[in-house]
């Protein structure tokens, strides 16, 4: 058992609206194989469990680990390629990059740029787009195991509209997609996700396709991208003759608890009610959106609807890995929409980050805050080498201030140490 002593915050509750901060300036967490069994004042747990070894995180917070549902494997390499809309960055910049990880060599040195890239940054547990070739993908669930990242992934498929060697046929993305998920899913912490790429490049056999490997495989997980961008919106309801983007994916049965839809940009009203009463997520990508000039992310028609929202980094659209960036983007995006905005707090952007994230991926019994019985999945923050850090946390006015400076102001640099299962998988001290 170990007893850490730190300041503690997390954010809990049912949904955004109603979520609130905890937070234990001086608390202590007792942590036996991975998980957390006891928390409470440092003095209180300290004299319940005597002659334990303690560690003490001296200095600015220790948060839930962090969950990204939306984040692309093949797309390390494209981050910071910035300039056209979606469909032409798909073509001149991310696709052609995705089409390299027939390399078994190119695709063990991005998985490993990308797991370790997601670990340092302070995130824990990803919903990640694999590759479109099946070795990339059991390679990038082969370095996760290796380096201790919580990973729900999948084979992306498609069988249309992308260079010919990120096709196949539907009848080889089940096949290939069901022996992944036989070999990783539910294996330590992995998990499997059916990854059509998104409806302009999956025809109504292969969405099919994907909806015999929901049936056929146990607890998997659903991921795609929706309502993105005006063109994509506009091209695939003309293809499948849909009144709605959502239409067609919820026609084959694709749409529940598990599935996770990145953007939602522009969705129509019925698509939100549907989401809602399917208990579907969206992935909610603000560095990404603006990048791509996609537009400003309508979270208040979400919340009022009743739609679960969390976190994306949508790396290589996006800006990069850490996701409190993508909390302050959120931020600035509401605000940015006046009177049609979400007024989001510091106490909203850690629950977008963590809990919000924990229930798109069904394991919010598990992950997503630091309460007892939960896994110690946990980055600490520490202002240790950034003085305008240190001299923001130390002149805030309340804890929620100080996670608002954290937000603000951290960077990558600034997390000392990142567990999973209670194990240090990142940080500056590992
Ligand atoms: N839609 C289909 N593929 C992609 C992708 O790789 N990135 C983004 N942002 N949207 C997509
Ligand atoms: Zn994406």
């Amino acid at each position: 058992m170990t007893l850490y002593r730190a300041t503690v915050l997390d954010a809990v509750g049912e949904d955004l609206a109603g979520c609130t901060l905890r937070v234990d300036e001086d608390a202590g967490i007792v942590v036996r194989d991975g998980t957390i069994v006891a928390r409470g004042g440092f003095a209180d747990v300290a004299g319940h469990h005597p002659g334990e070894p303690v560690v003490t995180l001296d200095g600015g917070m220790l948060l839930p680990g962090m969950v990204d549902t939306h984040v692309h494997f093949p797309q390390v390499r494209v981050i910071g390629e910035l300039g056209p809309p979606l469909l032409e960055w798909l073509d001149r910049h991310a696709l052609p990059e995705e089409s390299r990880f027939t390399s078994d060599a190119y695709a063990d040195a991005v998985a490993r740029e990308f797991v370790r890239g997601l670990l340092q940054s302070g995130t824990t547990t990803a919903l990640a787009f694999g590759a479109h070739q099946a070795a990339a993908v059991d390679e990038l669930f082969t370095v996760a195991a290796d380096e201790g990242l919580r990973l729900v992934a999948g084979l992306v498929v498609s069988d249309r509209m992308l260079p010919a060697g990120l096709l196949c046929t539907p009848d080889e993305a089940y096949r290939r997609s069901l022996e992944l998920a036989t070999r990783w899913h539910g294996v330590g912490r992995m998990r499997y996700a059916v990854t059509p790429r998104f409806s302009l490049s999956a025809s109504d056999p292969m969405l099919e396709a994907c909806a015999a490997l929901l049936r056929d495989i146990d607890g998997v997980h659903f991921a795609s991208h929706i309502n993105e961008n005006d063109q994509e919106i506009r091209a695939v309801k003309e293809m499948f003759g849909a009144a709605t983007y959502l239409e067609t994916y919820a026609g084959h049965g694709l749409i529940g608890r598990r599935s996770v839809l990145a953007h939602n940009v522009h969705p129509e009203d019925g698509e939100l009610d549907l989401l809602a009463r399917s208990g579907a997520s969206v992935a909610h990508c603000p560095t990404s959106n603006a990048v791509l000039g996609s537009g400003l992310f309508p979270l208040r028609r979400h919340v009022d609807a009743g739609v679960r929202v969390s976190l994306g980094s949508d790396v290589g659209a996006g800006t990069g890995f850490f996701l409190p960036k993508e909390g302050l983007q959120a931020y600035m995006i509401q605000r940015l929409l006046g009177a049609e905005g979400y007024p989001l707090g510091a106490r909203h952007l850690l629950y977008l980050a963590t809990a919000a994230g924990a229930q798109a991926l069904d394991m919010a019994d598990s992950i997503g805050d630091l309460g007892v019985g939960k896994r110690f999945d946990a980055v600490w923050i520490s202002p240790a080498v950034n003085p305008v850090l240190a001299s923001c946390l130390a002149n805030a006015d309340s804890p929620e201030d100080a996670l608002a400076r954290v937000f603000t102001l951290a960077t990558p640099n600034d997390i000392e140490s990142v567990w999973v299962d209670g194990v240090l998988v990142g940080g500056r001290g590992r």
